[in-house]
């Protein structure tokens, strides 16, 4: 097995960066990395008009460091309120690529999103229409069910439904987490993808309730048990077009996530692809990382594939503790620990 490998520079398809000092704090590790990111909206207020968005998004260009070409793609918050004429402002404007379906009440800063999908019916008609991709955090919501049950049921009594009913619309399935959304996207038209983060690709639910709580292991959709990780892995290194890489790095401070009541979101933009190399290589699949991580999103997105190249080698580094914030901390995912790859040059 080859110790180094040149990709092409992958993109990142579900990323929150936050706002402020966090935002200051988590982009220069994204954009070492990544030439682009899918730009999540939850933010209070969410991101659900287009002016909103693209002053969010002069927020975040003034973020980037100094020479490092790194573009935000930014995306629009549904509400029960969104209008089609957003829809169509979103559709005209050229930094908005996509529409983010939360339930309401699935996930963090989720409040405001959806309460029933048939009320945004007329939205993603307009979508549909004007071809601007949903992405759908997959999770039912009502407190009744399972949590470890929610993105199969949300499969089951929406997702399917949207399908059926808005079959040109493109959606991506976003941090799939079972065998069920996997097999879901697999039969489903080309039009359906999913996004994988790195956290369900590593880690089942052990690594959450076993030997003790571990909070920054806690995000949603929860990790699942070994069969789906397992799923997950085969889906990812597949050579399938349908899946490709989105981190859902979130980023919350070591007091939130520490907490009698902590919140949910895992960070792992310090050591993404990293992360990723550690999945792919022990799956014996390195060759098919570029294809996951650099060339089936753009695709699905209809932007160009990146032209710069960014190189790995098999070279152990130790991930930080933590990484400050103020007076406060982010704890990353494999904090203190030893990962195999390190990036050796960007573009
Ligand atoms: C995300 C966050 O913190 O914004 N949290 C998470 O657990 N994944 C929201 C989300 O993507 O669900
Ligand atoms: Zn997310």
């Amino acid at each position: 097995m080859a110790n180094k490998i040149t990709i092409t520079q992958p993109d990142d398809w579900h990323l929150h960066v936050r706002t402020g000092n966090i935002l200051k704090a988590v982009l220069p590790h994204t954009a070492r990395q990544f030439a682009r990111a899918i730009i999540m909206p939850n933010l209070t207020p969410p991101v659900s008009t287009v002016d909103r968005a693209l002053r969010y998004r002069a927020e975040i260009i003034q973020a980037i460091p100094e020479n490092t070409p790194f573009t935000p793609l930014m995306t629009l918050y549904l509400t029960d309120a969104t209008s089609r004429e957003e829809i169509e402002k979103a559709a005209q404007s050229e930094h908005l690529y996509a529409c983010k379906l939360y339930p309401a009440g699935a996930t963090t800063n989720s409040d405001a999103g959806v309460s029933h999908v048939s009320r945004i019916y007329p939205v993603l008609e307009a979508m549909q229409q004007h071809d601007l991709p949903l992405l759908v955090h997959g999770e039912a919501t009502d407190s009744e069910y399972d949590i470890f049950d929610r993105e199969k049921i949300f499969i089951e009594q929406t997702l399917d439904a949207i399908v059926k009913r808005f079959p040109a619309l493109r959606i991506v399935v976003e941090h799939v987490t079972t065998q069920e959304a996997v097999q879901f996207v697999q039969t489903a038209d080309a039009n359906i993808a999913a996004t994988i983060t790195p956290q369900h690709l590593l880690f089942n639910r052990n690594a959450l309730l076993a030997g003790g709580i571990r909070p920054h292991h806690y995000c949603l959709p929860i990790l699942k048990r070994e069969k789906h990780r397992q799923a997950l892995v085969d889906a990812a290194v597949s050579g399938s077009s349908k899946f490709f890489l989105g981190t859902d790095s979130a980023p919350h401070l070591q007091q939130r996530k520490e907490s009698a009541c902590g919140c949910a979101g895992c960070y792992s933009a310090h050591a993404a692809l990293e992360l990723y190399c550690e999945v792919f290589d022990r799956a014996d699949a390195m060759d098919r990382l570029e294809g996951f991580a650099s060339f089936h999103g753009a695709d699905f997105y209809r932007l160009p594939r990146n032209r710069s190249t960014i190189t790995l080698v098999k070279n152990t580094w130790k991930v930080p503790s933590d990484y400050p914030v103020d007076a406060d901390k982010l704890i990353p995912l494999k904090a203190g620990e030893t990962l195999a790859w390190r990036i050796l040059e960007q573009w």
